[in-house]
């Protein structure tokens, strides 16, 4: 490569710290009237800037210094200021650039590591610990296991007693085959027996397994996929005799919690149709039941709406020559990608299958720079002079309050997706509004006067409940970030998503709102795993060991008996995904913290046991091999090789 940077922190100021970036040509050429992009997703200070002129568009920053040449065999330096907090992690550096000349040419930048003032070296120890007898992740309610093992063979049969159960017992049977390569063949025995139970809550499930066989009991299709999960961790394969082993035990277990989640943010980055439903699944062997998707933001807008083909037509997409800057990775080509609403069925389906659930989010007002753009006919107030810059840094990515085609935008987008899901929900997003929003714009101003409000958050609050009414008539709850309360007019039917701290939960909570918890603190899996310069993630709202991931317990400043408690639907992990661009880094954040926070949200407080959760953890890897995930070691602090599928599967020397 002809082109490299470097950067390295050269000052920590009191808040912030100072760069010094160096351009170098390493080719025979000089190069004139050069611009230099990359990616950086912090705010670069204009004034800090030693020479020349940058431009920044969200993480896209132009740099280029007309006056100086780029001289063959030389290089340039240029320094610069950011205002947040100093740089500890190796990916909080440049993420990707390349040049462009006089001529038009692109040319690819190679990018050094960051060089930091300021970092912890030594990744933190995690306990070593005995590998437990069993790898049940999230703990059953109650397990007893008896001496002996019953052995299911090719020739073992699932039997159902209920009809409706027959696709939970398919999952079964075809987790079974790509597990372990056993095709299970009817002969007429009755190995697994999913028999249905009128007694138990929805999603309780009794197991025994004895001489007879496997009886799984449940009442619905999420009690006989939790059933079936546990089950597939009770297994342990002997390739050689093409048997599985499961000891004789009765476990009886139902959730924690009613609400049990996961966000995937597909706007940021975009995950084929197969990579979200291959997530989907793992998700329902950890008892998850509802898959939160982030489908729209400032950089991509990913469902297809057909009445508005724009949004995925230009919204999607990304890049030089696209109505979107490049942004995060891929800077130097058209990225993107949408799902179809055929594509979406598949998921809904593929899930329903699972005991999953899909919540949509259609993140609104602020975040809707993709929409804006896609759509400016329709969501560009022409008179708006505001003056404002997103936590993201983009000053046009809010729709307003003040002109109509927002309303009509707003009908048609959660009329189509109220179509699309079948669940009684819609996320509207609500989070992150910047400050100096609506503030020049004659008709936002006019309509606060009509109304008699007083600040801005009161007209968000009004443009929200505008969509809280708007899902009401088309049967769905409003869901929103905990933003969505701000202005107080959406109503109390509005489900609160808190992620800013606990604290908003305890509040909404107290005013009357049911909370899911997602506190970024514990739960955002794009949190950097450890200390160490080189682990990936970004580190803003902390870093999150898996001993912290799994010790978060929701609202534990309540006492236990706490009336507020009740308020508590649930809580849930998200992946927001600027630098999560490709599966394998997808796997490596999310595994193995997921499990941890997994057992919190279904498994009994009082059992919360970090020593014996690890001591499974130990004896699970294995099963998260066999599932190909390419999991964070947690004693290791590496990542799963990407042939530990295919290792695994021939060998079997993983028995209990
Ligand atoms: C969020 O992290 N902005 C919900």
């Amino acid at each position: 490569m002809d082109f490299r940077i470097d950067l390295a922190v050269i000052e920590i100021l009191p808040k912030g710290s100072r760069f010094g970036l160096t351009l170098h040509n390493l080719s025979e050429k000089s190069v004139a009237n050069w611009q230099l992009n990359f990616a950086f997703d912090r705010h670069i200070e204009q004034a800090s800037l030693s020479h020349g002129t940058l431009t920044q568009v969200g993480s896209l920053c132009t740099l280029s210094i007309n006056s100086t040449p780029l001289y063959a065999n030389n290089h340039c330096y240029v320094e610069f200021a950011i205002a947040t907090s100093p740089f500890k992690l190796l990916s909080d550096g440049i993420k990707e650039a390349y040049l462009t000349t006089d001529s038009g040419t692109q040319c690819t930048v190679s990018v050094s590591p960051i060089v930091l003032k300021e970092a912890i070296d030594q990744p933190s120890e995690v306990p070593s610990v005995k590998t437990a007898r069993h790898k049940l992740i999230p703990e059953p309610m109650s397990a007893n296991f008896n001496s002996g093992v019953y052995e299911l063979t090719r020739y073992s049969q699932i039997t159902v007693d209920n009809t409706e159960f027959q696709s939970a017992a398919n999952w079964l049977a075809e987790e079974i085959t790509r597990l372990f390569s056993i095709e299970s063949k009817s002969i007429g025995q009755q190995d697994i027996h999913f028999r249905h139970s009128p007694v138990l809550d929805t999603e309780e499930y009794k197991l025994i397994v004895n001489d007879n066989g496997v009886v799984i009991e449940s009442t619905s299709q999420s009690g006989f996929i939790y059933g079936a999960a546990t089950l597939i961790q009770l297994m342990d394969f002997d390739a050689a005799r093409h048997t599985l082993y499961i000891p004789f035990c009765q476990i009886h277990d139902k959730p924690r919690f009613a609400y049990r989640g996961m966000m995937i943010d597909s706007a940021r980055s975009f995950q084929s149709v197969e990579d979200i439903k291959r997530l989907i699944n793992l998700f329902a062997h950890y008892k998850l039941n509802t898959f939160h998707w982030h489908l729209t933001d400032d950089e991509g807008w990913r469902v297809e709406i057909k009445a508005l083909p724009e949004l995925t037509e230009i919204g999607a997409w990304r890049g030089p020559n696209e109505t979107l800057e490049a942004q995060f990775h891929h800077i130097n080509q058209r990225y993107g990608g949408f799902y179809s609403q055929e594509d979406i069925k598949d998921v809904i389906a593929f899930a329903a299958q699972r005991g999953i659930q899909v919540i949509p989010e259609i993140d609104i007002p602020g975040h809707c720079r993709a929409a804006i753009k896609s759509l400016p006919h329709m969501l560009v107030d022409p008179d708006d002079r505001s003056i404002y810059r997103s936590v993201q840094h983009y000053n046009d990515n809010t729709l307003s309050p003040g002109i109509d085609g927002t309303y009509r935008f707003l009908d048609i987008v959660l009329e189509e997706t109220s179509e699309l899901f079948p669940a009684p929900y819609v996320h509207i997003g609500a989070d992150e509004v910047p400050v100096g929003v609506w503030e020049k714009s004659p008709s936002c101003q006019a309509l606060m006067e009509t109304h008699g409000y007083s600040s801005s958050k009161e007209l968000q609050g009004h443009l929200l409940r505008y969509a809280e009414d708007k899902l009401k008539s088309l049967g769905k709850r409003m869901l929103g970030w905990e933003e969505a309360h701000f202005g107080h007019k959406v109503s109390k039917d509005t489900v609160i998503y808190s992620w800013l701290s606990e604290e908003a939960a305890i509040n909404c909570a107290k005013l009357g709102y049911d909370v899911v918890l997602q506190p970024g603190q514990t739960t955002y899996l794009d949190m950097a795993q450890d200390h160490c310069p080189t682990e990936p993630g970004v580190d803003w709202a902390n870093v999150i060991t898996l001993e912290q991931a799994y010790l978060y317990e929701p609202l534990s400043e309540l006492s236990s008996n706490d009336p507020i408690k009740k308020r508590i639907l649930g809580m849930q992990a998200a992946l927001w995904t600027e630098i999560v661009s490709h599966q394998q880094r997808l796997d490596y954040m999310i595994f193995p913290r997921l499990l941890a926070l997994a057992e919190t949200a279904w498994g009994l407080e009082s059992r919360k046991n970090y020593s014996a959760f690890l001591a499974r953890l130990k004896a699970h890897l294995s099963l998260l091999q066999r599932q190909g995930v390419h999991y964070r070691d947690p004693w290791t602090h590496t990542e799963e090789p990407e042939n530990a599928h295919h290792q695994t599967n021939n060998n079997n020397n993983d028995k209990i």
